[in-house]
């Protein structure tokens, strides 16, 4: 996907926007930074959003659920092309967010019942096989003649695919298709594509969806031993919860549950092996994993910007936000604002109040699958410790970052070591 160009500066020489370029995701932190010292509530008619980039203004609104509706966090940045929305028409596709984009009080209500399927024995169940997949990806890549690998594809790509697929109860041998409609769905919400350019993935989405329906008529017949089989006979059991909401949330999990992850672990080592010092401080005291984990979190989030609505006139920062205006919540500056975080664009796992970045959101939406993920990354932090604790980063100079609105993930991590 190739975003519109936006020049960085006016013909005068001024900046515009402050540097800041909405689906440019290499490097945004100069330009977040600008915009919490000199615009930190700025409308942006490029995308049609007000801009929010100071974390106590950030915060503030998603703790506001009453003012600041949620109802377009799924919608996409870039509107529907007539044959892409034909596509899905005609392909019987009416998914719906899972819980992010419902507001109470259907959003309260569902969110009781699937978080009631989150429970901590899953996690327990899972943490083996996350472990034991971690280390046969692991041992794939370093036994790999020529010493080179790269942690995205050869790591992080399928660990939390495999154990999301595993919790829906998902067929495990289809990652690629699963991660075929998971990025189809990140271009079509927070993409820029033309309409000709969104074609194809109006047809994934739809194949997408019709799996998501299926799973849950399968859980029906079968009553598996996985979150759609807990969902459906939670549902039995007289939950207040329809067939086309545990498929809606099949469709988020199924995109949700790893996508992020899969960025989190990149990020983890990425950013701890571009720190070398602390890289081997963790390797000496793997104890130090969880908080080097937040830490990461705050300094390199999944998910840099998020969504919310204003439902009346209201104000942000002092600013006058009108009723019915989009906004846009840049977490990645929020994450880094000196405010809140000492020398918040330093990266150090000794950070007292690492945890209190906004990579999760905050408040009633908060990340439903944030323990998840945390096991997720710690468990491949530590195998990558034991078994590669002298991993190195190939060329840093290389890693680049996928356009996109919300969604900031390294195309590739490459690294090398010595036997
Ligand atoms: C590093 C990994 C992850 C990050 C950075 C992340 C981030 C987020 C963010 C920013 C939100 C929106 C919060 C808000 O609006 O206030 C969210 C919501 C959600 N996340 Fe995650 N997430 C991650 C992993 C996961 C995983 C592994 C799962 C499921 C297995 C998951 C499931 C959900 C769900 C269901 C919601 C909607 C909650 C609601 O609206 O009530 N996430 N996540």
């Amino acid at each position: 996907m190739t975003p519109t160009p936006t020049p960085d500066r006016t013909a005068t020489g001024c900046p515009v926007h402050h540097g800041y370029r909405p689906f440019a995701q290499d490097d945004p932190f100069p330009a977040y930074a600008a915009l919490r010292a000199e615009d930190p509530v700025m409308y942006d008619e490029r995308i049609g959003y007000w801009v929010v980039s100071r974390y106590d203004d950030i915060k503030a609104v998603f703790e506001d659920w009453k003012t600041f509706s949620s109802e377009n966090a799924q919608a996409p940045v870039r509107e529907r092309g007539p044959q892409a929305g034909q596509i899905m028409e005609d392909g019987g596709f009416t998914a719906y967010s899972g819980l992010s984009a419902r507001i109470p009080p259907e959003h309260t209500r569902i969110r009781k019942v699937a978080a009631k399927a989150f429970t901590p024995r899953r996690y327990k169940m899972l943490e083996p096989q996350i472990r034991a997949n971690v280390v046969q990806l692991l041992d794939t890549m370093l036994a790999r003649p020529g010493r080179r690998g790269d942690l995205v594809r050869d790591l992080a790509y399928d660990v939390p695919t495999v154990t999301i697929l595993t919790l829906i109860g998902a067929d495990v041998t289809k990652i690629d298709t699963f991660k075929r409609w998971s990025d189809s769905r990140a271009a079509m919400t927070w993409g820029d594509l033309t309409d000709e350019e969104q074609i194809p993935h109006a047809h994934n989405l739809v194949e997408y969806w019709s799996e998501c329906r299926r799973l849950v008529a399968h859980a029906h017949e079968t009553q598996p031993d996985s979150l759609v089989g807990d969902l459906v006979r939670m549902q039995a059991g007289g939950d207040p919860i329809s067939d086309h909401e545990i498929a809606s949330l099949c469709y988020s999990l199924l995109f949700a549950g790893h996508e992020t992850t899969t960025t989190l672990i990149s990020n983890a080592l990425r950013v701890l092996l571009s720190h070398p010092e602390q890289w081997r401080a963790i390797v000496a005291d793997p104890s130090r994993i969880p908080a080097a984990v937040d830490e990461v979190l705050r300094y390199s989030p999944s998910i840099v910007a998020w969504r919310r609505r204003a439902l009346r006139d209201t104000e942000i920062g002092g600013v006058a936000i009108p009723e019915g205006a989009d906004i846009l919540l840049l977490m990645g500056s929020a994450n880094r604002d000196e405010s809140r975080f000492d020398q918040g664009e330093q990266f150090d796992i000794d950070r007292p109040n690492a945890r209190e970045h906004l990579a999760f959101g905050y408040g009633i939406h908060y990340c439903l699958g944030n323990m998840l993920a945390k096991l997720q990354a710690r468990v491949a932090l530590e195998e990558v410790a034991r078994r590669a604790p002298n991993l190195r980063l190939a060329d840093t100079a290389d890693i680049r970052f996928g356009d996109n609105l919300s969604f900031r993930a390294p195309v590739a991590v490459p690294v090398t070591w010595e036997d």
